[in-house]
């Protein structure tokens, strides 16, 4: 089966090709990437409206460049899936109401994907990782620990109450005067800096939920930061490596109590899973091993372009969802908000007929 995925939720144009075989395993056959981040990087952070027109202008060339590539023409792909939220709803907009012309006129099935989903699933695609799972998601709008049971089969354990990891590094890195996006940024500086100068809150440790709260933190790093200003290079790497020194013990407290969780419910996890962009820190995939090892599981964390935001997401959820019979009428909406709970899988919003 083979789905053409489009992804425009935040300030990637993407489009990619995946073919996913009988076994339940994957490849890609092209996944092109545009990156916003020029245009938004003046203003340190996404601008909706500058993300909606940049995806307006970019998203048929991709479109048509991930078709090349993939060397394949509308008679060989068999559904179109396009991130319908959560997100940016501009940008949603544009990606689904295209994926929705091209299914309507080549008269292809449409998968109106949940762009969580999506992350939650790309180790599928990579590493064939059978349910159930535990799921690390870290991205700039969003962290969950999540048991990943099926297709459509998703239990929240844990959320943040507050800021998201990612964009804790983005406000990090607006603050000490560093580059967007910020998670890079932070975790270049702090291999120069002193993770023990600063003594930075672990806000929740300790607790059994496994919820997140960063807001505090970032205060802390304000402050911190205010003390000492004017800032010379040095301070900004010290405070850097603080701040995701303390990140980094944060998530090892808060995904134990959520492996725990998971655990008592579910049994052991067939994996440790990794996604979203702060999943690209070497920090953070090291405290992932050091759980995984603790628990007796292993860890799986795809490739950093696939961890960001990409298509070849989109059109592998595309294709596990229409490989189960599931796709969606051409009327579906796209949704600013869109837990991953209310996704469903079991209870089809449309059958196709034959797949
Ligand atoms: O998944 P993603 O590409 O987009 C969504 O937010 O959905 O994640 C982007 C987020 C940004 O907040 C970015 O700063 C963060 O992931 N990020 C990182 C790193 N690379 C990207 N955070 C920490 N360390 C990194 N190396
Ligand atoms: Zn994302």
């Amino acid at each position: 089966m083979i789905v053409l995925g489009i992804e425009t939720t935040c300030d990637e144009t993407a489009a990619a090709v995946v073919e996913r075989y009988q076994d339940g395993r994957g490849r890609i056959l092209s996944n092109i990437v545009l990156s916003q981040v020029n245009e938004h990087a003046a203003f340190g952070g996404v601008v909706p409206e500058i993300a909606a027109r940049a995806h307006v202008e970019a998203l048929d060339h991709i479109v048509e460049q991930a078709m090349v590539e993939a060397k394949r023409n509308y008679d060989g792909i068999d559904g179109i899936a396009a991130a319908a939220g959560p997100g940016l709803i501009g940008g949603v907009i544009v990606g689904l109401t295209t994926a929705k012309a091209i299914a309507l006129v080549k008269e292809k099935p449409l998968i109106a994907v949940n762009h969580l989903e999506a992350h939650a699933l790309t180790a599928r695609l990579t590493d064939a990782t059978p349910f159930p799972y535990c799921l690390f998601l870290a991205s700039g709008g969003h962290t969950q620990v999540l048991a990943v049971r099926g297709v459509g089969d998703y239990v929240l354990l844990g959320t943040t109450l507050d800021d998201a990891i990612g964009e804790a590094f983005d406000k990090t890195a607006k603050l000490l005067g560093l580059g967007y996006p910020g998670g890079p940024q932070v975790e270049r500086e702090a291999t120069k800096g002193d993770p023990g100068r600063f003594q930075l809150p672990r806000p929740m440790s300790g607790r059994p939920d496994a919820n997140f709260s960063l807001s505090g933190l970032k205060t802390a790093l304000r402050i911190e930061a205010e003390k000492i200003a004017p800032l010379t290079d040095q301070d900004v790497a010290d405070l850097c490596a603080s701040f995701q020194q303390a990140i980094v013990n944060v998530i090892l407290d808060r995904l134990r109590a959520g492996l725990r969780l998971f655990r008592t419910r579910y049994g052991a996890p067939a994996a440790l899973v990794a996604a979203g962009g702060v999943a690209a820190n070497q920090a953070v995939r090291k405290v992932l091993h050091r759980l995984a090892f603790e628990v007796g599981t292993v860890v799986i964390a795809p490739p950093p372009e696939l961890c960001t935001d990409n298509g070849a997401m989109i059109a592998w959820a595309g294709a596990e969802r229409l490989a189960l019979g599931l796709a969606d009428p051409l009327e579906v909406m796209p949704r600013a908000r869109w837990p991953l709970e209310e996704v469903g899988g079991a209870a089809p919003r449309a059958r196709v007929k034959s797949y």
